[in-house]
């Protein structure tokens, strides 16, 4: 594509790039038991009790995904919290937690505390983070640099597609270290996630049709996201988004919670946008998906609209919904690193139809620095 007008809309494309050079990186030591050149062994990470994830805003709705991650692969439970309220909180964390925070600039005043606090308590702390020399990244005690280059739009997009991708990589990691994953279901996820970038290339193909649904959907009062399991994180996250830069109301909820409360907000002028992909080889994602398939049954007639994301080749979603985007196949795990992308899109054009400065949305700077 010609060089686009605003940095959101060329970073939201640069998405393959960043995905492609995080896996690349992250991928790189895997054979030697060691993760960006730490050795894990002697940081303990096999004998790990618990882990605390610390983060704001959309790196927070990465690390949301991360649980799920590492909870699935390396049978490890994990907490997630606003690093705000870490930071004052009377959470319990001792040398057996290990903390992830995750920030794109590293110098987040909220997260830093949180860092400063884990390390107090004796935690160790690992950073990930876009920007290599920033604060965050100096005062862990281990660092996963993204790669997604440098981000300038307040909107965070392939930083945070770069994030799920190093979060992927490190519970896969986990995973194979505490023997919970096998080395050819490693293989075969290194493999699928190889194959992402070509995706998202293929994902970013529905860029006109994201436009088409931003013209007709810019006048509703607000909008509902909805969705289950690692999904979540990518309802929240397009919630945040648009509402960040059109300033119209969104909020997201998982699909079961939608009935208990959040349904009485629903009528014509109310669209939902409902993540109702499958991964047709994992039973737990065809359980969610038929509870999902559900909730939008019930939604149906009830909301103004519903514009549903679903994988190829699915026939039963576009039953349910007005409009159906379709993504391609990809393990559960993974594909919150394309369905993203779609919302992303949807987010910057009803924006840029509404007259917003989408590079620099008004009352929001890239790095809250000052708490
Ligand atoms: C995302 O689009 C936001 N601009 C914001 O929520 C951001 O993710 C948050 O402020 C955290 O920033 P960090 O990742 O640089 O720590």
């Amino acid at each position: 594509m010609a060089s686009p007008k605003h940095n959101m809309l060329r970073e939201i494309f640069e998405q393959p790039e960043a995905v492609q050079q995080t896996a690349e990186a992250a991928s790189a030591d895997v054979s030697s038991q060691s993760f960006y050149g730490v050795s894990w062994k002697e940081a303990g990470l096999a004998s790990l009790d618990r882990i605390l994830i610390a983060a704001s805003g959309t790196s927070r709705h990465a690390g949301i995904a991360g649980k799920f991650m590492i909870e699935s692969l390396a049978g490890i439970p994990v907490e997630v919290d606003y690093a705000s309220e870490f930071q004052l909180s009377p959470a319990v964390v001792s040398p057996k937690t290990l903390t992830i925070v995750i920030t794109q600039s590293g110098e987040t005043a909220d997260t830093l505390a949180a860092l400063r606090k884990a390390k107090k308590s004796g935690s160790k702390v690992v950073t990930i983070s876009n920007v290599e020399q920033s604060s965050m990244m100096k005062e862990a005690d281990f660092r996963i640099h993204t790669k997604a280059g440098p981000e300038l739009a307040v909107p965070s997009t392939k930083a945070f597609t770069a994030q799920l991708t190093a979060l992927f990589c490190f519970a896969l990691f986990l995973g194979e270290i505490r023997k919970k994953v096998a080395r050819e279901q490693a293989a075969a996820f290194r493999s699928e996630l190889a194959s992402l970038p070509a995706k998202l290339q293929t994902v970013l193909g529905l860029d006109a049709k994201c436009e088409a649904l931003a013209r007709r959907f810019r006048d509703r009062s607000g909008f509902i996201f909805a969705a289950r399991g690692v999904h979540n994180a990518v309802a929240m996250d397009g919630a945040l988004k648009l509402k960040e830069v059109s300033y119209l109301h969104s909020e997201a909820f998982p699909s079961g919670e939608i009935l208990h409360g959040p349904l009485a907000t629903i009528d014509e002028d109310i669209a939902v946008i409902a993540i109702a992909t499958v991964d047709g080889a994992d039973s737990d994602s065809k359980a969610r998906f038929e509870k999902t398939l559900s909730n939008l049954k019930e939604l149906k007639g009830r909301s103004g609209k519903i514009i549903a994301l679903a994988s190829e080749g699915d026939t039963r979603v576009g039953k349910l919904a007005e409009e159906t985007l379709y993504l391609p196949k990809a393990p559960d795990l993974l594909l919150p690193i394309l369905e993203i992308v779609p919302l992303q899109l949807f987010a910057y054009h009803i924006a840029i139809l509404l007259g917003r400065n989408v590079d620099s949305p008004r009352s929001l700077a890239k790095a809250v620095v000052n708490d």
